[in-house]
């Protein structure tokens, strides 16, 4: 099974992709969370994303297809995946269906998690990340069970650097401009599911699984 989640920064793209691979058992494949691993290892690539992340821009095409088609071509990705900020352009979503349908496979899967943005900035605000291990919280709907500290690994949480309300806004200006667009390219594959982001998690995830079955 192959899935995409779109939905805008902070919809719950992460939360539910994490239960999703835990579910189904594929891998969850974050573009976001490669481009951070590679920032905090200090690598060329990580540089190069830092200095767009950090003022909420997107990085450019490229650098970012290159590196999601080398991660589907593993083997772990045989029965499936599912693909958590990517694709986030037009051009994105038709290199990858380009690349699948040359290995007479697609996705089958668009699901749009749909949160208005006036939400979005109060959940970002609250959102704390593990630098290790990528696990996310929300100190009020999701919390650690000790603060600060990850649950699953022991690792210290933070606040990450594009969290910040201006970023946090830039990033929703972007997600109008170039990403949003893909409801209808998706719509026009006959493949998108559209879930209500705004409820409990486990809501979120129970309308999910009623669509993957
Ligand atoms: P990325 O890491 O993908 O960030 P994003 O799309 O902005 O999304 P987030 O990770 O912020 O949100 P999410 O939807 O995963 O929400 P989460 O589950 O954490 O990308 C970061 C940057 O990398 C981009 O800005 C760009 O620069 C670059 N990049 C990445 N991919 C790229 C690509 N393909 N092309 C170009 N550039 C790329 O949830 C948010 C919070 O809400 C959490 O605290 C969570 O606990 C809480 N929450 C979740 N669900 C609920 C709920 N139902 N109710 C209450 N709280 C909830
Ligand atoms: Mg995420």
């Amino acid at each position: 099974m192959k899935i995409v989640m779109l939905g805008a920064p902070g919809a719950g793209k992460g939360t539910q992709a994490k239960m999703i691979a835990d579910k189904y058992s594929i891998p969850h494949i974050s573009t976001g969370d490669i481009f951070r691993a590679n920032i905090k290892e200090g690598t060329e690539l990580g540089l190069e994303a830092k200095s767009y992340m950090d003022q909420g821009k997107l990085v450019p095409d490229e650098l970012t297809v290159k590196i999601l088609l080398d991660r589907v071509a593993k083997d772990d990705c045989a029965n499936g995946y599912v693909l958590d900020g990517f694709p986030r352009t037009i051009p994105q979503a038709k290199v990858l269906k380009d690349a699948l349908e040359k290995q007479g496979d697609k996705i089958d899967f668009a699901i749009d998690v749909d949160v208005p943005d006036e939400n979005i900035v109060k959940r970002m605000s609250g959102r704390r990340a593990c630098v290790t291990c990528g696990a996310t919280y929300h100190i009020e709907h999701v919390p650690p069970k000790k603060e600060g500290i990850c649950d699953k690994c022991g690792s210290e949480l933070i606040l990450r650097d594009d969290d910040k309300p201006e970023t946090v806004l830039n990033r929703l200006k972007v997600y109008h401009e170039q990403t949003q667009p893909l409801i209808e390219f998706y719509t026009n594959e006959g493949i998108l599911k559209e879930v209500d982001g705004t409820i409990d998690v486990k809501d979120v995830f129970a309308s999910i699984t009623s669509i993957l079955g």
